[in-house]
């Protein structure tokens, strides 16, 4: 009788395992793969996270951010790798930086996502044509 309980039990517990592990995840906008960025969207994402530095108008501020308009290097990269720049960001001790002002990781908001990365290069790159 203890032996049969106890292989019920079993079976119990792997139903719900498969139960859990086995379904189809449905899209969702925080996990997976991240789309095309979004133009509109980079923008607000701009001025919340990278205008304090870079300046409302993406002209840079002295001390602070490079401009972001007329910009070569944004200019020179695909969306995709200026969002993986945006990502890491380039301190001081790197030997491109110019100015010795920290680009912070992510502008120094660790809450923007793969899609918000996304969204804001595609601004960037709607500013250098
Ligand atoms: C704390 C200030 C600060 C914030 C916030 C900030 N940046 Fe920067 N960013 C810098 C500095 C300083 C540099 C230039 C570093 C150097 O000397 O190479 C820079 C450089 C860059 C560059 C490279 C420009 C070039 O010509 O090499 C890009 C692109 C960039 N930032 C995008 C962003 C984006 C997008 C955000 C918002 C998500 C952001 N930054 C937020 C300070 C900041």
């Amino acid at each position: 009788m203890k032996t049969i309980k106890l292989i019920a039990f079993t079976a119990l517990i792997g139903l719900v395992v498969a139960a859990c592990g086995g379904g189809e995840s449905a899209p969702s906008t925080s996990g997976g793969p991240a789309g095309p960025g979004d133009i509109a969207h980079g923008s607000e994402i701009y001025k919340g996270t990278c205008a304090t530095c870079h300046g409302g108008d993406a002209k840079g501020i002295d001390g602070l951010g490079r401009s972001l308009v007329n910009n070569e290097f944004i200019q020179s990269m695909s969306e995709q790798d200026l969002a993986t720049f945006i990502k890491v960001g380039r301190d001081r001790d790197d030997p491109d930086n110019t100015t010795g002002v920290d680009m912070p990781p992510k502008g120094g908001n660790p809450s923007l996502t793969e899609q918000d990365l996304n969204d804001v290069s595609a601004y960037l790159k709607s500013l250098n044509p």
